[in-house]
């Protein structure tokens, strides 16, 4: 499967050369990205099929306390590579990649007496580009901080945007759509269920931003291979329709710390006239780094139940007892009397253990199985967990033993409420537990503010912190999955035990908060999904809250067919079915359809999308001949007449059908629903009837 064609074309020019433009086209003559460098500064643009899509953006950096690298370039030469090749992914939507791009690269230098050089690369692919910047060893840049990236995109009109407010603590936001002009990040402080914020102003946004031109050209922007370097957020001058970088601070206001030589992760920018291409670009796992882990036999996809959602509906509790205050030096455990709600009893763990063996789960979270919850944020106190006590009802040894006997694996919980120096002082220790106990994956937390103090989530040292913990997970043969982590920028590439992580608003939220809007899950392939895998934790039954609690009014914003579309539609190697056992035993019928879908794909088709409305996705299970459906919309009903020709040739397919019934509806009649059966080829065509908020997950088994 491998083919590689690279050709080499080196330019070099004197210094006379600057203020010539130089031109790339992708492979396919899609696009074609230029550089300029005029007056000394330095410009980048881009069309597609001979269009604008952004007009001349500078480029360049501040540094602290010397001269900004900026605006005293010459261009001292230019190389041109092409790249074509496939590659086969540990796990993810489609077993093969192609990486096929034409690069160039500029090398600059100032025009000075003790000259600094830096230098550019482009990748221009037919959906897209990166580029990044690389800083050469030199006599004159050797150490140095930067204050601020400068690099623009510079927009050609007033776009609609779907966008969450900038903020270097947390993405836990709804989306706002609106023009560029509109946009107002100031509603970010009306977020009041979000535990810890750090809004920068009124017209910051995040990346992935996803974009759309009125001509109907979407736009997305993020950024791919973020290591040892902040997150890079968006302003937005809402007046020129131009955006530029901003980069997470640490307690010095100070951006990144570097030695020569050292390159910046890449910035990306996606386009197509389809939005249905921008699901399915993999820009941003082409610019990362191939993987890095030589035997991947013990990287598993996996879906996995847990003690969780009950927690969140508060039918459990994470604590053991309800002391306030506590130290865990000074505790005896054994001594404190439980508050009878404790979830992670070994009773109840083995509960779930026996429901994931029977119903063919792979693994078990959970959390609240250690001391330390009764008092376990909101006071930015270091000494929290220490990731190997559990409580006095929680027998690890049998727990253990019992999971290996029923064929289950226990997932670990590090939940480390942001004191981030207590784990990294504990991490091995804690590791080594987990191996001593056949645990082979760990969701990890980071609620709360920041321990080292001043630090933020997006900051250099906790990128560098997220590196450090997938790498030594990676040692050890663990598979991370990141809650309240920086987003993903498709290290799971190079990294592939990063099974997935949270970083954006998941269910969750509509279990204790005003909730999700329906249209949440129809944004969130373009914004967040775009970098990397989601633990959305879908598969929510019991949609509304006051089952558990006559006063409760929290409900789930979905059908329950919806529920079974997320498993398609948002991709995961890792997905939960993150309802109580009890209430999937209520519906045997549509849970087989969460014990059916794979989590592992050989290919994936997005039949229709639209962000902000309705996605479509097909896709095929890897090492196996069925296909499955997930079709979501957001709170308006919709009719599709889906063509089914992505089927395989020469086959004929048993379709199961899980269907929003005709008067379901998210608000007043979510859990109705209706299960059908068909017989289909690849030259059927089927109606598929969405409710308001709802879903339809479709299985295509063939037989002879
Ligand atoms: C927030 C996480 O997103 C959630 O999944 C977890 O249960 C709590 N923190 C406690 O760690
Ligand atoms: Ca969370």
């Amino acid at each position: 499967m491998k083919k590689m064609i690279i050709t080499l074309i080196a330019f070099y020019f004197g210094q006379f050369a600057y203020s010539q433009s130089y031109e790339v086209t992708s492979p396919g003559n899609v696009l074609k990205l230029s550089f300029k460098v005029e007056n000394a500064i330095p410009y980048y643009w881009l069309s597609r099929k001979n269009k604008v899509v952004i007009k001349p953006s500078r480029l360049g950096f501040l540094f602290n306390d010397v001269e900004p690298l900026n605006g005293n370039f010459k261009i001292k030469s230019t190389t041109q590579n092409a790249f074509d090749e496939t590659w086969t992914q540990v796990w993810g939507e489609q077993k093969f990649v192609r990486n096929n791009y034409k690069e160039l690269k500029v090398s600059l230098i100032e025009d000075s007496k003790l000259p600094r050089s830096l230098d550019i690369v482009f990748r221009v692919f037919d959906d897209g580009i990166g580029f990044r910047y690389e800083f050469p060893v030199q006599d004159n840049l050797q150490y140095f901080v930067i204050s601020e990236e400068l690099s623009e995109f510079a927009l050609t009109g007033n776009h609609k945007a779907f966008w969450i407010p900038g903020d270097y603590d947390s993405q836990e936001y709804t989306y706002s759509t609106s023009k560029l002009s509109e946009i107002d990040a100031s509603i970010g402080s009306k977020f009041s269920e979000i535990e810890v914020k750090s809004l920068i102003d009124d017209n910051f946004v995040q990346t992935p931003l996803m974009m759309k031109t009125e001509e109907g050209l979407h736009i997305n922007i993020h950024e791919a291979a973020l290591l040892d370097y902040p997150a890079m957020h968006l302003t937005v001058d809402k007046k020129n329709y131009k955006l530029q970088s901003q980069l997470a601070p640490d307690a010095y206001g100070n951006k990144a710390y570097l030695q020569t030589p050292c390159k910046t992760p890449w910035r990306t920018i996606i386009v197509s006239d389809r939005a249905e291409d921008i699901l399915a670009s993999k820009i941003i796992l082409n610019l990362n780094e191939p993987n890095k882990i030589e035997d991947v036999s013990w990287i598993r996809p996996q879906k996995y139940v847990g003690i969780w959602w009950e927690m969140h509906v508060g039918y459990s509790t994470w604590n053991y007892s309800d002391l306030k205050n506590v130290t865990l030096k000074d505790m005896d455990w054994n001594t404190v009397k439980p508050n009878g709600k404790h979830g992670a009893t070994t009773q109840r763990t083995k509960r779930y253990i026996d429901f994931a063996a029977e119903h063919g789960f792979d693994a078990v979270l959970v959390e609240g199985w250690n001391v330390g919850w009764e008092d376990w944020f909101g006071n930015w106190k270091e000494e929290v967990f220490d990731f190997v006590t559990p409580y006095p009802d929680f027998n690890v040894e049998e727990l253990s033993n019992y999971a290996k006997k029923k064929g289950v694996k226990l997932i670990m919980h590090h939940e480390t409420s942001s004191s981030v120096t207590n784990y990294e002082r504990r991490i091995d220790e804690a590791f080594n537990f987990m191996k001593k106990y056949g645990y082979d994956a760990v969701k990890t937390g980071y609620v709360g503010k920041i321990i080292p103090r001043g630090e933020h989530h997006d900051s250099q040292w906790m990128i560098n912190h997220f590196t450090r913990v997938v790498e030594k997970a990676a040692d050890k043969n663990i598979m991370i999955n990141s809650h309240e982590s920086v987003r993903p920028t498709g290290l799971s590439r190079t990294y592939p035990n990063w099974l997935s992580s949270e970083a954006a608003r998941g269910n969750e939220f509509n279990a204790w908060s005003i909730g999700n809007p329906p249209e949440h899950e129809t944004i969130l392939p373009f914004t967040r999904l775009m970098g990397g895998p989601m633990d959305y934790t879908p598969g929510i039954f019991q949609i509304k809250m006051d089952y558990y609690d006559k006063n409760k009014k929290e409900h789930v914003h979905s059908t329950l067919a919806k529920q079974l579309a997320l498993y398609v539609t948002m991709y995961s190697p890792l997905q939960m079915a993150a309802d109580l056992p009890e209430n999937y035993e209520r519906f045997p019928d549509v849970f087989q359809f969460i014990k059916d879908v794979p989590v592992d794909w050989h290919e994936t088709k997005i039949l229709a999308a639209e962000p902000g409305d309705y996605i479509i996705t097909a896709r095929k299970e890897r090492d196996g001949e069925n296909w499955f459906i997930g079709a979501i919309t957001d709170e308006q009903g919709r009719e599709f007449n889906l063509n089914l020709d992505f089927l395989d040739e020469d086959k004929n397919y048993s379709a199961t059908m899980y269907l929003d019934s005709e008067n379901s509806d998210w608000k007043d009649n979510p859990m109705s629903y209706q299960i059908k059966s068909m017989q289909v080829d690849k030259n059927s065509k089927i109606k598929l009837h969405l409710a308001p908020g709802g879903g339809a997950a479709i299985t295509f088994a063939p037989h002879d």
